[in-house]
């Protein structure tokens, strides 16, 4: 392993948008795949399918402050950029970390916000009200910055990727927006960076949450109404020791409107506490 060589990193524009043109010159299309760090293999599994699309991926590294709301955990955020490093080194299929300082991506006198509607609309929207725009305001700027032709999205942030896809549809930038499937633990648990915060009574709880979505899915599918097929599921996760359910939610998988039938393509879609920790999690039906 020793003959890994060591990745670059990028921690500005000008050194990101030189490496990139470079790249370009030479005819290679280019990959982005965002994140916040404290990467495992959910982000791995990114960055995998971004070296199937493209000759160059670039892995972004960059906690947004613009996403979390004042009590949130930003500043508890885990951040090890030597561990990602490590991490990536090797896996060996990235080109190149681009890990801005928070004063660049937001210098002084930064007044602007991309705030997007539709699939923004309610679930996390109603217990994060600024998160999208803050998700959306940092997509646009890595967007502009890198100009790849691919992006990479986990389907475990299902409302995130949906708003990301609008964003780059509503602003033509000319990439190509792709959802990945999410990487779970063996017992479902989807990976997170969160996940970490788990005390370890909380991690078996947390193993309730995909257990639940499958359940209100049977349920729906099974014929259950929606309204109750959700209700049964937010009891469940109560009952399995959840704090808190934010939602608990059957709703269409392109708009993410709420929905009377099984008619279409549908998600169901949940989030929930336990203790400080709030976990999502969804799947298709
Ligand atoms: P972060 O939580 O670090 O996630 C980065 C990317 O990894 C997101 O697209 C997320 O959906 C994906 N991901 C996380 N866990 C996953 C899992 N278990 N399986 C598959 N993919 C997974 O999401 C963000 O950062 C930020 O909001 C960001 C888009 C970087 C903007 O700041």
């Amino acid at each position: 392993m020793s003959s890994q060589k060591r990745l670059e990193t990028a921690s500005n524009v000008l050194e990101l948008r030189l490496r990139v043109r470079l790249w370009r010159n030479k005819g290679d299309r280019i990959a982005l795949v965002p994140t916040m760090g404290a990467l495992h293999e959910g982000h791995l599994a990114l960055v995998k399918a971004a070296k199937v699309k493209a000759e160059r991926v670039v892995v972004s590294i960059f906690v947004n402050p613009a996403q979390f709301a004042p009590h949130e955990d930003f500043s508890r955020y885990p951040r090890d950029l030597a561990k990602d490093r490590a991490m990536l080194e090797l896996q060996g299929v990235t080109d190149l970390i681009y890990a801005p300082e928070g004063r660049d991506m937001y210098a002084q006198g930064f007044a602007t916000r991309v705030s997007v509607d539709g699939p923004a609309r309610g679930l996390e929207t109603d217990f994060r009200p600024h998160f999208f725009s803050g998700v959306a305001t940092v997509v646009a700027k890595l967007f502009l910055q890198c100009a790849p032709d691919f992006a990479f999205f986990g389907e475990k942030d299902y409302q995130q990727l949906l708003v990301v896809k609008r964003l780059a549809r509503d602003l033509d930038i000319p990439l190509e927006v792709i959802g990945v499937p999410t990487i779970r633990e063996a017992d479902g648990l989807a990976l997170s960076s969160r996940n970490a915060y788990l005390q370890p009574e909380q991690r078996k709880i947390a193993a309730c949450l995909n257990r639940a979505l499958r359940a209100a899915g049977d349920a729906a599918r099974a014929g259950t109404p929606i309204p109750q097929a959700e209700s049964e599921a937010t009891a469940a996760l109560l009952n399995a020791g959840f704090d808190r359910v934010d939602y608990i939610a059957i709703r269409d998988a392109e708009t993410l409107a709420p929905l009377h039938s099984l008619d279409r393509p549908a998600r169901v879609l949940a989030a929930a506490r336990t203790g400080a920790v709030r976990l999502i999690d969804n799947m298709a039906l």
